[in-house]
């Protein structure tokens, strides 16, 4: 089949990819021309375990190319993708859909012969309906049809998630799309990946009903730390003792310092905007995003308490930007609240992060100073905080980092210390909800 990618960022990137792979002849298209010069010259625009890999290997195979030329792209396939950004509107919180909407009109002008024009991206409930509207409107001739297909991998485990999903969800209402999307997704349903279809509403709300829990699990987890703070109880234990139950799970019920990211900080707050839009508000999820948000704002007072009351003046040394390890995307990580609130405490800041500090660099103050290593950005700090578990922090040498430190205080936000270990390497340490 012949597939078009409109937007090769974190999901068009590696959803193009992953097709081609697939024995598919993908084009991936942007209109960020450096993006797409540098996937040419064999360069990967995002930090991504095994994309490099995945992208040059398909392109060699000549089954994979970029363009910044959409008409050339659209011209002749199957199925048109669109996976641009639908990040927050500012003013009200609401999915902006500006860029769907510009790539609907580009594709209606493009396409040529039956044509599945399927939104990839995280978007509101009735925007595959209105990008029919924009379609026909451009082209009333056209012979196409569009189709919902939410993207549910994760950034640091994408091309994993996107081989091995545990489902896909096609929202179509014709059954010559549905066709063309079993073609598609031909060598998931080999592997019994089970493959839902439903009408196209439905499927764009699953997206954001799956972040949305997703997200209020994570919250859920992080008021009972608290609360495992004030009462002496363990709340790793707790998400044990309450994770075993087959009807909760495991997943997704570790504390920390609040969620961040690409999809739940926005996804969220757009849920919100929509249910609200349809007088039928889901109050839970409006408290999750106030929970959450003030949230990470309450990490620079549990940084500011382990110092003794304090940060004015100290340097506090900070492990870790990205909004979760393995990726480089700091799109509202934590960190983007945490550094700048102990700042404005007084603090300097030393920070370290083995892929995030590039970007960080456009995004946190100025006076942050970036440093080489843990080790590095350890050196006479008053406390060292780790904000994002890579995994280069989880087996620190706790004597050599106790050496580089002013005074030994470890502030752990992901929780990936034994508290009496620490302890007893003569370090102040505190963590969430133990
Ligand atoms: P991104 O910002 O990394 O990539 C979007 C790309 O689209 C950019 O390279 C941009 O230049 C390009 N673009 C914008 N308008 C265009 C146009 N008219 N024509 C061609 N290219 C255009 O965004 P990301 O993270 O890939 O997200 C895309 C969508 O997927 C969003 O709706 C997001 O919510 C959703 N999603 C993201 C996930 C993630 O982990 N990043 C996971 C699941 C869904």
């Amino acid at each position: 089949m012949k597939v078009a990618m409109i937007g090769a960022g974190y999901v068009g990137l590696v959803s193009g990819a992953c097709f081609a792979d697939f024995g598919h002849q993908v084009v991936c298209i942007d209109t960020n021309a450096a993006k797409i010069e540098a996937l040419n010259r064999g360069e990967i625009p995002i930090y991504e375990p095994g994309l490099d890999v995945l992208v040059n290997g398909n392109r060699f195979a000549g089954r994979l190319s970029f363009s910044t030329d959409i008409a050339e792209g659209v011209a002749g396939a199957d199925a048109v993708f669109i996976a641009v950004g639908t990040p927050t509107r500012r003013g009200d919180g609401h999915a902006d859909l500006s860029y769907v909407y510009a790539a609907a009109e580009d594709i209606a002008r493009a396409m040529t012969g039956y044509t599945v024009i399927v939104t990839k991206s995280t978007v509101p409930v009735g925007t595959a309906d209105e990008v029919e509207r924009i379609v026909r409107r451009v082209r009333p001739d056209g012979d196409f049809s569009v189709a919902s297909n939410p993207e549910f991998l994760r950034e640091g485990a994408a091309i994993d998630d996107f081989k091995r999903p545990d489902r896909v969800v096609v929202g179509a209402e014709e059954e010559r799309a549905r066709e063309v999307m079993r073609k598609l997704y031909r060598p998931l349903y080999l592997n019994e990946t089970p493959i839902l279809f439903t009408n196209r509403r439905t499927s764009e709300l699953i997206k954001y009903a799956a972040n949305a829990f997703l997200a209020t699990k994570i919250t859920f987890i992080n008021e009972i730390a608290d609360l495992c703070e004030k009462t002496g109880a363990n709340v790793q234990d707790v998400s044990r003792g309450i994770g075993l139950d087959g009807r909760i799970g495991k997943k997704f019920l570790h504390a920390g310092p609040g969620y961040g990211g690409s999809c739940f900080p926005k996804d969220t707050l757009a849920l919100v905007r929509t249910a609200q839009q349809f007088d039928a508000p889901v109050h839970i999820v409006e408290t999750v995003v106030e929970v959450n948000t003030r949230r990470k704002l309450k990490m620079v007072d549990k940084v500011i308490d382990a110092c003794g009351g304090s940060v004015e003046g100290k340097t506090i040394a900070v492990l870790g930007l990205t909004f979760k390890p393995e990726t480089d995307d700091m799109r509202d990580a934590p960190s983007l609240d945490i550094v700048p609130g102990l700042i404005a405490k007084g603090a300097n800041v030393r920070a370290h992060d083995p892929q995030g500090m590039k970007e960080a660099k456009h995004l946190l103050p100025e006076t942050v100073s970036y440093c080489d290593g843990p080790y590095a950005a350890s050196q006479g700090a008053d406390a060292v905080v780790i904000i994002t578990e890579w995994n280069v922090y989880r087996a620190l040498d706790l004597q050599r980092l106790k050496q580089s430190l002013k005074t030994p205080i470890l502030v752990d936000l992901r929780n990936i210390y034994d508290p009496a270990e620490v302890a007893r390497q003569g370090f102040t340490y505190v963590s969430i909800g133990r």
